[in-house]
């Protein structure tokens, strides 16, 4: 399976430094053997879906709201983010599990609502560094497995553990497989064959002088890259790795 490199921009980036790295980008997305992604801020996916038109580069979201629209306001509804032109919507990531209290149950409905919408969700799951040391690691992110996932689930998931994200830690090489092989087996426990095929990326401080290494790994089949998504040159050396994988 050809694997997915996600590039999740958080709250940063301006009109100029999105034209920048997409144009930077672009002369490489075609001859790379994984498949490539942006998830901008919500102001810029028009721009940058709009410069990624007919290339092979997908655009994703970083949330929506669990309506399709309605009084919210400050909101985004996966509708907007599908009219906008993303295909994709990063879903229960850490940063907003931590900042605005989601839940598992609300992260199942956003789920739920950006199928409907026709975007292809990534449902973010990971324990943070107490939970780690507790030996709880197994247990957290079942339950947030079983939580978040419908089960007509189509999307894919991300591993990323709270403590590795943007911290320039990483987990272990064995801590980083033996969590993917839990998800995998959690995965084909509720959803039968088919959950043998959803990817599981990794993500937490992903750069281009590790990403061979995790890429490598059994059953990780992608990255969710932040900080280093930002600078072209690193996301691009991030692709190349998945590509000898
Ligand atoms: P990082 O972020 O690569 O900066 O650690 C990853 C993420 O939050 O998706």
């Amino acid at each position: 399976m050809r694997q997915l490199i996600a590039g999740n921009w958080k709250m940063n980036g301006s009109r100029a430094e999105a034209d920048t790295i997409v144009r930077s980008l672009l002369p490489y997305s075609a001859g790379l053997g994984c498949d490539l992604l942006l998830c901008p801020p919500a102001t810029l996916i028009s721009a940058v879906a709009d410069l990624l038109r007919g290339t092979a580069i997908g655009v994703g979201g970083q949330d929506c709201h669990t309506m399709l629209c309605g009084a919210h306001t400050g909101d985004i509804s996966a509708a907007m983010l599908r009219d906008a032109g993303a295909t994709w919507v990063i879903l229960g990531h850490s940063e907003r599990r931590a900042d605005h209290d989601e839940t598992d149950a609300l992260v199942l409905a956003k789920v739920r609502t950006s199928t409907t919408a026709g975007l292809r969700p990534i449902v973010c799951v990971g324990e943070t560094e107490a939970q780690r040391l507790a030996g709880a690691q197994n247990a957290v992110v079942g339950a947030q497995l079983a939580g978040s996932l419908p089960d007509d689930f189509t999307g894919v998931i991300a591993y990323e553990p709270v403590w590795a994200i943007g911290t320039g830690r990483t987990p272990t090489e064995g801590d980083v497989a033996d969590m993917h092989a839990f998800i995998r087996a959690e995965l084909v426990h509720r959803f039968g064959l088919g959950g043998g095929a959803i990817p599981v990326l990794y993500g937490g401080s992903v750069k281009a002088s590790n990403a061979a290494a995790l890429l490598a790994l059994p059953d990780v089949g992608g990255a969710l890259v932040g900080g280093a998504s930002l600078k072209a040159e690193e996301f691009l050396g991030i692709a190349r790795a998945a590509f000898a994988a």
